[in-house]
């Protein structure tokens, strides 16, 4: 189907087009974008008044669990939880049973999310062999069935001399190597981040130089061999403080945040839900901060979800026995809204760039525009919209949230991708909607 959408607020920095425009969309594709469209006979019209239009989110952080554990996420049901966020891209990473280091897993992680056709599944493979930290993996092959990056996420990669290699073989693909910084033994058995709450709370710290140490590690070896690098869920002020460093110094190096991370400080710990152990952990409120102005400043350069499914049986355990992550993908707008746009800390164009354009552009995909000639992916946006989260808001096959009860100001009402529409909230076209309020 061919869809007109009128009367909304477009916010396509990349294009270079803020403000009131129509968008006329054919065969999956964006083909005019003019400030006021006369809508052709044989297409639908999507009346967007008092709605913003965005490039469909892209997620280069997220766990998708096939092969392996379909019992917490497929690719099928990930998807499904994307569009339902906004997203019409997400980079999967490879720490799935087993792990996604070959060719063969690369296609069909690729094949199955094509299957799904809710958004683009991107697969990331392995820098290592089964993630064993010890041989390097197929990298080009897999770079050549359609891998979009290399990481080690989930599994900390201790040994330094094979990081190096890894990091020069990237280079004959030019892939960015996407860092899950920890140092293990610096880690240890700790639960929470360490400091004020977890004494209060007597669970094991892992303090912020297990991630310093390997952010400091990796830049070096980055700038020693040309690599392109990109730190997963960055939490300390310190980290901000080293990538910011090797930027002005010509590091070719990028970074992420998790939403949860901007939001969410250690004292959530408080009351032992297991929803809030995450990997980094959550971290105290001068930590949040240097996040905060990290990403304000440019030196973190995206917003990813690091959308960790685990099933009820997993999270229901002591706090110590449970597994690190939480979901994401349903909340990830609506919590980067309530922290930086609706408290007047950067426009949207800004938070676009940051969930749209730059995770494509460091990826080396398409995405994070909508010109003419793009592929029609984009999320209608209702900034005003008041909704509290229910489980039955997730569509994610986990409900692992921290945010179960929250309420929230702004919401995705209706996500397109490749042009045909993969998320409608069910009372989006009722003439009363308030979405026309303020138009
Ligand atoms: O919280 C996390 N969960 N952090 C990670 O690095 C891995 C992830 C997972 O796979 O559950
Ligand atoms: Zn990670």
């Amino acid at each position: 189907m061919d869809y007109c959408i009128k009367n909304g607020t477009l916010v396509d920095p990349a294009a270079g087009h803020v403000g009131r425009f129509d968008l006329l969309i054919r065969e999956g594709k964006v083909v005019e974008v003019a400030p006021e469209l006369v809508a052709p006979d044989d297409v639908t019209v999507i009346d967007a008044a008092g709605l913003h239009i965005l490039p469909g989110l892209v997620d280069m952080h997220a766990h998708f669990r096939e092969p392996g554990r379909e019992d917490k996420e497929t690719i099928a049901t990930g998807s499904r939880a994307a569009a339902a966020g906004g997203f019409t891209a997400v980079a999967v990473m490879p720490n799935t049973q087993p792990p996604i280091d070959s060719p063969y897993h690369i296609s069909y992680v690729k094949e199955q999310g094509e299957v799904a056709g809710l958004c683009r599944v991107l697969p990331i493979g392995c820098t290592t062999k089964g993630q064993q930290g010890e041989e390097i993996a197929e990298l080009g092959e897999m770079a050549a069935a359609g891998a979009v990056a290399f990481s080690n996420d989930g599994v900390p990669l201790m040994n330094a001399e094979v990081m190096r290699c890894v990091m020069e073989y990237s280079r004959l693909f030019d892939k960015p190597i996407l860092i899950h910084a920890e140092d293990r033994y610096l880690a240890g058995e700790g639960q929470m981040h360490l400091g004020h709450w977890s004494t209060v709370l007597g669970l094991k710290g892992i303090p912020t130089l297990a991630e310093e140490v390997i952010v400091a590690r990796d830049l070096l070896l980055a700038e020693a061999t040309g690599a392109r690098i990109h730190f997963c869920h960055l939490s300390s002020a310190k980290s901000v403080e080293l990538v910011r460093a090797a930027k002005a110094r010509g590091v070719r190096v990028t970074a992420e945040v998790t939403p949860h991370h901007l939001v969410l400080t250690d004292a959530a710990v408080d009351e032992f839900d297991t929803n809030t152990k995450v990997n980094p952990p959550l971290v105290s409120e001068y930590h949040r901060q240097a996040l905060l102005a990290g990403l304000l400043d440019g030196t973190i350069d995206a917003i990813a979800t690091d959308h960790a499914p685990h099933t009820r049986e997993e999270k229901h355990r002591e706090y110590d026995l449970a597994p690190f992550g939480q979901i994401g993908l349903e909340t990830a707008l609506a919590l980067v809204l309530a922290e930086l746009y609706h408290q007047k800390r950067a426009p949207l164009a800004r938070i676009v760039e940051w969930m749209s354009v730059n995770p494509a552009r460091i990826l080396g995909q398409s995405g994070g525009d909508l010109a003419v000639g793009s592929p029609a992916d984009l999320a209608l946006v209702d900034l005003e919209r008041k909704w509290q989260l229910t489980t039955a808001d997730i569509y994610s096959k986990s409900k692992n949230t921290p945010f179960l009860g929250r309420e929230f100001t702004g919401r995705v009402v209706m996500t397109l991708f490749g042009g045909q529409i993969t998320h409608k909230l069910p009372d989006f076209s009722r003439p009363e909607d308030q979405r026309v309020k303020g138009a």
